[in-house]
């Protein structure tokens, strides 16, 4: 708390040279921010019988979740991967991210995103996929070039798919009466189109084009930037014989999501920062609906709590830049009037970037707000980004964060295993003992 009020009025002596800023109206309420005086409670174990949730309500247990298929080095390759799950989450999906097919497939659900170009995809576990489908399952893949026969088969796509430019691409227009359970109402073009165009014309994105085989539905056509079909499709649908279903999605939907949600689009959908985007919804209410129609004997919907624990709830929010300050206080009135308490991880401002006038002419206010509400502990920014976040002690005042061990090209989301493992993140990050890291493998 303390050192975060220190580096802020650090910053504003250093911006006053700057004469950019009216410095004697935009300081005095720092002076008067402090922060909770108790420690933040330790969450209460309940030392009761421990139940497991899996086995009371639901036969199936966790393998109705859906499972995200990133399998060897899709995580790292696509990192895309990261904003995916969130989004599915968000839609109150459960998801189980794996890299092992046989973890994959034991669910009935299965998202396989990026997993099925030929260089991850070996003959084996096209079978494996194939089979997969014709078993009764649901299987969604993103972005598949593999020309292999089986899994063209399980998706009913012919072999000249192709690939291009989503700049050329500019939309996909989702086809009436195809969707399943007929989840697009058609009324606004904007539940019919999915934008995809991007000003800058060698950065759109790679879309794959399909062609349809053995019987299958397309859920989504492209359009060209001359407003015709290009009978390609972007949104593929087979229903199996047995029952199993396949769909193929021929965008990178987690890189499309990532973008959208980073107010970056640059005239893909709108921003989708605190905005609502139908484009971007659609994709996932089709994959919501997959999954929530899958042949699952039981969906198993979240236990957040192990071992009997009681409850604790704590929302940390990670202030950049922009919205996020103003948003804030909407954050925090919002969990105080439902009696939730968090932390605010505040951005002391160190240097002259895109923000900091903002941040010492108008923000500052709001963390004023924020202040005033009480039910939030105020902490550094820099600790949202620590790399041995999960390691922090809770409410002790020791969080730190451990720049030591940072390294700019080993910052990436990674999928992480709790094995007993050992590996270079292991043995320096205070704290963490048996968790797989980037450096492990
Ligand atoms: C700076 O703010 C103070 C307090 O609001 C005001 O009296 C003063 O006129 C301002 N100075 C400039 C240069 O805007
Ligand atoms: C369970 O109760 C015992 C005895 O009160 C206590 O020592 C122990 O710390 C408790 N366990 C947990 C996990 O809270
Ligand atoms: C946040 O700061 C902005 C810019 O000064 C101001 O317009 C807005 O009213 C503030 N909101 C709150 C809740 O403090
Ligand atoms: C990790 O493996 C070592 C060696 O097999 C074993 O001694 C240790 O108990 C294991 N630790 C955990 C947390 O499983």
């Amino acid at each position: 708390m303390k050192v975060t009020h220190i580096l802020l009025i650090a910053s504003c002596v250093l911006l006053s040279n700057t004469n950019h800023i009216n410095l004697t109206s935009a300081v005095p309420d720092i002076d008067t921010l402090k922060g909770p005086t108790a420690s933040t409670p330790v969450p209460a174990n309940n030392n009761g019988t421990v139940t497991d949730p899996a086995s009371t309500t639901f036969g199936t247990g966790t393998s109705s979740r859906l499972a995200l298929y990133v399998p060897g080095n899709v995580y790292k390759d696509y990192p895309g991967w990261l904003p995916l799950y969130k989004a599915l989450v968000f839609q109150g999906i459960p998801v189980t991210v794996t890299k092992d097919i046989n973890v994959a497939k034991s669910h009935d659900t299965v998202l396989a995103y990026q997993a099925f170009q030929s260089k991850y995809l070996g003959f084996f576990d096209s079978l494996t996929w194939s089979g997969y489908v014709t078993g009764g399952n649901t299987l969604i893949s993103i972005g598949m070039t593999s020309k292999d026969l089986f899994l063209r088969m399980a998706f009913g796509v012919g072999i000249d798919t192709n690939t291009a430019n989503a700049k050329y691409r500019e939309a996909i227009v989702l086809q009436k009466g195809q969707s399943p359970n007929s989840q697009f109402d058609f009324t606004d073009v904007r539940d019919t189109e999915i934008p995809l165009y991007r000003e800058v014309a060698d950065e759109g994105f790679p879309s794959i084009g399909y062609t349809l085989d053995w019987g299958t539905n397309s859920l989504g056509a492209y359009r060209d930037d001359e407003k015709n079909l290009d009978g390609k499709h972007g949104i593929t649908y087979r229903s199996n014989v047995f029952g199993g279903r396949a769909v193929a999605i021929g965008i990178d939907l987690g890189a499309y999501i990532g973008e959208a949600n980073g107010g970056k689009t640059r005239g893909i959908p709108r921003s989708y920062v605190a905005q609502y985007e139908p484009g971007y919804d659609n994709f996932l209410r089709i994959i919501k609906n997959l999954y929530t129609t899958s042949t699952s004997a039981g969906l198993v919907t979240s236990w957040p709590v192990p071992g009997n624990k009681g409850v604790h709830f704590s929302w940390t929010y990670d202030i950049d830049a922009q919205d996020s300050y103003e948003l804030a206080y909407e954050v925090a009135k919002d969990l105080q009037s439902r009696g939730i308490g968090g932390t605010i991880n505040w951005q002391a401002k160190l240097v002259k970037d895109a923000y900091d006038v903002a941040s010492f002419s108008h923000y500052y206010r709001n963390i004023s707000a924020v202040e005033a509400l009480g039910n939030m502990e105020l902490a550094s920014h820099s600790i949202s980004h620590s790399p041995n976040l999960l390691a922090f002690p809770v409410g002790t005042g020791k969080e730190i964060w451990d720049g030591s061990t940072y390294d700019e090209t080993n910052y990436f989301p990674f999928v992480g295993q709790c094995t007993n493992e050992t590996g270079v993140w292991k043995t320096n990050i205070p704290g963490a003992t048996t968790c797989e890291t980037p450096n492990d493998r």
